[in-house]
Order: structure tokens, then sequence, then C-alpha cells
């Protein structure tokens, strides 16, 4: 007799660890690079498979260093790493054995190497890292996805092939942080016309998710699909915006009370592109961080190493600052929750339990009032040094002056408890 199937969902312990670790590094890498123009190259480009497969054809990233990569995470305080397994462009960045266009093969690459085979092994020697995927659910270069009337075949084919691909990466590369999926975005319909965007039916989520919670019981499913998570998807993503904001139009749905994530940029773009120079400073990157946290997201961050394999020096320097940031602020971010304090202008706030972390971000004034304070706050001190901090509750808010040399530029972490 046939059930109902019930769509699983991440175990409690994948999920409370998914929110205890707070920042990850997400990772654009692939023929894009080689383009080094925009992230949607062919498409924005219009170029036919034969023209892009041109490009691919030019990756060969000799300076690729799965360590190197998995130490600036580390040492940024990155504690997930999520990677590109194959974008839309339809390249598999990994030895999949359902396709011929991957980096595995010498057809396309010289490389002959499997750069998620490194990174699984330079993880696995870690306790404090993990990696997840990245799955575009379209495919600009795969036939059963673009081109089912000239190849014969038909949607099943895909289908086949994709959770074909989730299967292999949730089976071959040890245990996985996530599986992030984008490439369906039911707000933002694609003119019919555009053949570049032709799924021919359901991508049954049902049964991917629950393939991926039954291999991958702790690992976390997050769509970047902008709306309320379906049953199955553990997270609720933002894309380049704080949850609640809405500065790139993607991001109009409600808050819900799932774990969140939100995914930015380390400059204006996914990979990497030749000249850009509009990076994040520490300071802004420590603040969205702080920010995430208050409001209960992950910061997942993203780097676009160059077609040599190389994470960008100025990236890996600003990734590194905040961790030596971090590494004095920790107990404010790891294993925090959702601030109940009222953000300020320049304040925002984490907590554990009756702990609560006030992150002072700027300094307009010399004090800093605060509402929503619970009773039982008594005194304040700095996290970094452990000095006091004066504390004074005026009616119904706190006002905290902090000397100016217990101020850090970046943020200023003041305990209350
Ligand atoms: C958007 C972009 C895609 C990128 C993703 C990362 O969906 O279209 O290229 O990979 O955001 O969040």
């Amino acid at each position: 007799m046939e059930t109902a199937q019930i769509t699983k969902q991440a175990s409690e312990k994948g999920l409370q660890w998914f929110q205890d670790i707070r920042f990850g590094m997400f990772i654009h890498w692939g023929p894009t690079s080689v383009a080094a123009q925009y992230d949607w190259h062919m498409h924005d480009a219009r170029l036919s498979v034969p023209e892009y497969e041109k490009i691919a054809a030019r990756l060969n990233p000799v300076k690729f260093n799965a360590e190197e990569w998995v130490s600036i995470a580390a040492d940024a305080g990155q504690k997930y790493m999520v990677f590109t397994s194959r974008h839309h462009d339809g390249f598999s960045m990994y030895d999949t054995a359902l396709s011929d266009y991957k980096i595995t093969n010498p057809k396309w690459s010289p490389f002959g190497r499997d750069p998620v085979r490194e990174l699984a092994n330079a993880i696995a020697k870690r306790s404090d890292m993990k990696l997840g995927f990245y799955n575009s659910v379209l495919d600009w270069h795969h036939p059963a996805y673009r081109f089912r009337e000239q190849s014969g075949l038909v949607w099943q084919d895909y289908l086949d092939f994709l959770h074909g691909q989730v299967r292999e990466l949730c089976t071959n590369y040890g245990e996985i942080a996530c599986m992030w999926f984008d490439g369906d975005w039911p707000n933002h319909k694609f003119d019919e016309t555009d053949s570049y965007f032709l799924p021919g039916g359901s991508f049954e989520y049902d049964k991917l998710y629950n393939m991926i919670h039954t291999l991958q019981p702790d690992a976390v499913v997050v769509n970047n699909r902008h709306v309320i998570p379906l049953p199955g998807e553990d997270v609720q993503g933002f894309e380049q915006d704080l949850p609640g904001i809405n500065s790139t139009g993607f991001n109009s749905t409600i808050v819900s009370d799932h774990p969140l994530e939100v995914c930015m940029t380390i400059n204006n773009h996914w990979f990497y592109i030749k000249g850009s120079v509009n990076f994040k400073s520490t300071k802004q990157l420590v603040a969205y961080l702080a920010r995430s946290a208050s409001a209960g997201a992950n910061y997942l961050l993203n780097v676009g190493p160059t077609e040599a394999g190389e994470i960008l020096p100025v990236h890996a320097a600003r990734l590194r600052a905040v961790g030596a940031w971090l590494k004095d602020n920790s107990e404010s971010i790891y294993g925090t929750r959702a601030g109940v304090i009222s953000p300020t202008a320049v304040s925002v706030s984490t907590r554990k339990g009756d702990v609560h972390y006030v992150h002072v971000l700027d300094y307009i004034s010399d004090c800093v009032t605060l509402t929503n304070v619970p009773p039982s706050v008594q005194q304040a001190r700095l996290l970094k040094t452990g000095e006091a901090v004066a504390l004074e509750r005026r009616d119904a808010s706190v006002v905290l002056t902090i000397p100016e040399s217990g101020r850090d530029p970046l943020d200023t972490v003041v305990v209350l408890s």
C-alpha cells in the first residue's frame, strides 16, 4: 500500500549546528571565472553552447590549492564553505559520472584534478569546518533542460541528471554542511521566449529533499527561491540583503521563523571579474556579520577566485582581518540567537539566554541608548577586556557609556548580564 510521503527536514542536531556557526564562505568558481566578465556571461552575452564551450575549455586553474582556501576560511572564522558544484552554465566542477562536461575531463581542461575531492580532503583534516554544495537547478548547457525538442530528450532525463548529481554529492565527499539550490525564482518569471530558461516541469523537490535528508541527516537544505521555505527546506535565505531589508528587489518576503542565512558578495558580483575593485571594507564585513547574527542569520560571504584558482589576496586579507576581530569577540557571534534589545542607528545585539551582546558599530555620541533591555540586566562590561562599562537605567531605556580607550573601530562588543 502506498503511504503519503512526509517530507523530512534536517535533524535537530544539524539545525542547531547550522545556527550556531553563523559564518561561512561562499565560493563561485568555474568557467565564468575565465570569462571574468559578468556572473551570467553565457546568458548576458547570448553565447551559444559551442561559443561558451570555448571559454570552458580554457579553464586550467594551476594555482588552485584547496588547503590554502580552507586555511583562509578557517582564519576568517568561517565554519562552512559552499562551493559551486555546477552553476547555471552547466559545467560540473567535480568528477561527476553523469556528465562529460566537467573539469576532470581532459577534453575540457588539462587540469585533471577534482577540486571538490581536494576541498573535501582538506576539510576532513579539521573538526571546525564543513563543505556544502551550491547546485543550479537550471542548466544552460544540458540538452534535456534547454534543447528537448532538438535532442529528443524529455524532462525526466533532466530530473535524473539533477537528482543524480545531488546524490553523488551526498555520497562521495563525506559529511556535508548543506545543499544550496539556485535558479528557481517563482517571483521572477522569465519571458517564455527566453531559451535560457526552459524547465519542462516540476523539480520534484519532495523527492530531492527526502533523498538529501536521508543520505545526510544533519545537512540543511537551502533553496534561493526568495520565498518562505517549502517543506523539506530548512533555512530561509536572503540574497545580498539583511533579513527584512529589500534593496535588491529579491527579498520582499516576510521573515519566517526558520533558521536564516544571508548570502552576500565581498564586492558586487559572485564570480571573479577583471578590474573589479569595489570590495567591502573589513569594517563593513564585521558589521554585516554582526547584523546578520543579530537578526538570527548566518552570514555566507562570497569570494570569486580567479581563473587560475586563487582567492584574491585582498579578499584573503579582509577575511583574515574579520577573523582577527572574531578571535576577541567569538562569544558574541557563535552560538548566539537573534537579539531582543532594539537595534539603534549604531548598534545591534545578539544573545545567549540571559546574556546579551551589544555590538556598537559606530560612535555618533559618547553613549548608546538602548530600549527593550530585559529587566534581568544589571551590569555591562567590554567583551574584549572585561573592563566595566557604565550602565544607567533611565525610565524605559538603558544608557551605556563606553570609555574611548575601550572602543574598537570595527565593532565594540558590550556584554550585558
Ligand atoms: C543569484 C544569481 C546567481 C548566484 C546566486 C548566488 O541567484 O543569479 O548567479 O549564483 O544569486 O546567491
